[in-house]
């Protein structure tokens, strides 16, 4: 063994500011994944990256030692292209559940991993999991059965499947350093390209409801990904989109679920189907199916009102064990005991609904998590939020409040109040969909 591969010294090189080679890269990624590093030593080289950062080259072996930690999903006997999206996560963002079907339905597979809710963000699988008996657990082959069956599948993730970020991520969280550009980029790509997609679309938020609240921090984000991902012969491109109010009138688990109904169905709020639309038009796109962003764009919309989007959603759910009547029928779903209206206190225009308090709202509810072991309530939460620039009388419902807590409900319907501010004049609405990158 070659004296550089010793823990400490791949840490000190980087304290110190030096490049590490992609061999004293594997050496720390092994180390994570079969424990030969301890804990101290993992930590002391995440905080020495995250005060170091990496070099893009760095940054591409990490993620690529990382993916290779675990098993490479092999979809390459699924003759469709295969794209995914990954959203860096935004309150009340359920695009992903009427995406994929939406997608899906356009002759493109969509094999997604994805995540669970930590802090204030929902994640896809609590949604999922939100329809009695949908199965977000799939072994590899039963997912490899579930794509080639329907075109899509969503899931999460496997102990298979890049172990070495499940162990980084989890120092990370505890050692403050998540908020590092090279280490998440390496986390989401390790976990996304081991998935077995050929393209992928990000969805990079900012804002007040997003992971990186600052625009040019989410930027930078998003161009260190498309550029690593590229560089590691997956075409991406990513979408800045901004996360000021909650995504959507819902904010809850099932309320989510019955909010992608909608939008199967034609039905769904304008500022969802505008993220929907940009990050499928770019699936396809990158997918080759289509040449133009207008045909795309004219697919999509086909299968919203051929049905054909809500009959994969269909699909899925019963592929993945889960009650397709609530499709028909969304009153299955989990309902809260309580709903309560919170009335306007005057009349006028809602000038902002604040993200952040939304959520933190609904995780007062129990729709979210503050600790990753925590249960959730998959009924509670928000529901028919007004939206920033609509017009309201006094005494209109500003949102309706699902708990199953009279103690919560009170909390929760004071954090509401104060979320949502009406003015005398409509508010400025920063564009949704800000910039492409890619
Ligand atoms: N999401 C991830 O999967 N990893 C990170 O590091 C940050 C967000």
């Amino acid at each position: 063994m070659s004296p550089t591969v010793f823990p400490q010294h791949i840490i000190a090189r980087k304290r110190d500011g030096g490049v590490l080679t992609t061999a004293e890269i594997q050496a720390f990624v092994r180390g994570a994944t079969d424990g030969s590093w301890a804990d101290y030593q993992l930590s002391a080289l995440l905080m020495a990256i995250f005060l170091r950062g990496m070099t893009p080259a760095e940054t591409a072996a990490l993620t690529e030692a990382m993916m290779r930690s675990g098993v490479v999903a092999d979809l390459s006997a699924l003759r469709r292209p295969k794209a995914d999206k990954h959203s860096t996560g935004g309150v009340g963002d359920k695009v992903s559940l009427h995406l994929a079907p939406m997608v899906a339905a356009c002759g493109v597979a969509v094999p997604m991993i994805s995540g669970r809710g930590l802090g204030h963000t929902g994640g896809t699988l609590d949604k999922l999991e939100s329809i009695p008996g949908f199965r977000v657990n799939l072994t590899l082959p039963e997912y490899r059965a579930q794509l080639e069956r329907d075109g899509l599948a969503l899931i999460g993730q496997t102990a298979e499947l890049a172990p070495a970020d499940k162990k980084l991520y989890a120092l990370r969280d505890v050692t403050a350093t998540v908020e590092c550009i090279p280490l998440i980029c390496a986390s989401i790509l390790s976990k996304k390209l081991a998935e077995g997609i050929d393209v992928l679309v990000l969805d990079v938020k900012f804002g007040r409801g997003a992971f990186m609240a600052d625009k040019a921090r989410a930027r930078e984000l998003a161009r260190a990904l498309v550029a690593v991902a590229t560089a590691m012969g997956k075409p991406t491109r990513a979408v800045l989109t901004a996360m000021e109010e909650p995504l959507g009138r819902a904010v809850g688990n099932a309320l989510e679920v019955a909010e992608s109904l909608d939008c199967l169905r034609g039905r769904g709020p304008a500022d969802t189907m505008e993220v929907t639309y940009a990050l499928g038009e770019q699936m396809l796109l990158l997918a080759g199916t289509v040449k133009t962003q207008a045909e795309a764009r004219r697919q999509l919309e086909a299968s919203i009102t051929q049905g054909t989007a809500l009959g994969k959603f269909r699909a899925l759910v019963a592929g993945q064990g889960g009650d397709p009547r609530i499709v028909d029928d969304p009153s299955r779903l989990p309902q809260a005991r309580l709903q309560v209206p919170l009335a306007a206190p005057r009349a006028g225009f809602v000038q902002g609904v604040d993200a952040m308090d939304v959520a933190l709202a609904a995780l007062r509810l129990g729709a979210g998590r503050a600790k990753a072991a925590a249960a959730i309530d998959p009924a509670v939460g928000v529901g028919g939020l007004v939206k920033v620039g609509e017009k309201i009388a006094a005494g209109a419902p500003l949102a309706v409040i699902h708990a199953n807590d009279a103690g919560a409900l009170a909390e929760a319907t004071a954090m509401l109040a104060r979320a949502i501010v009406i003015g005398d004049t409509p508010g400025m609405t920063p564009p949704l969909v800000d910039e492409l990158i890619g």
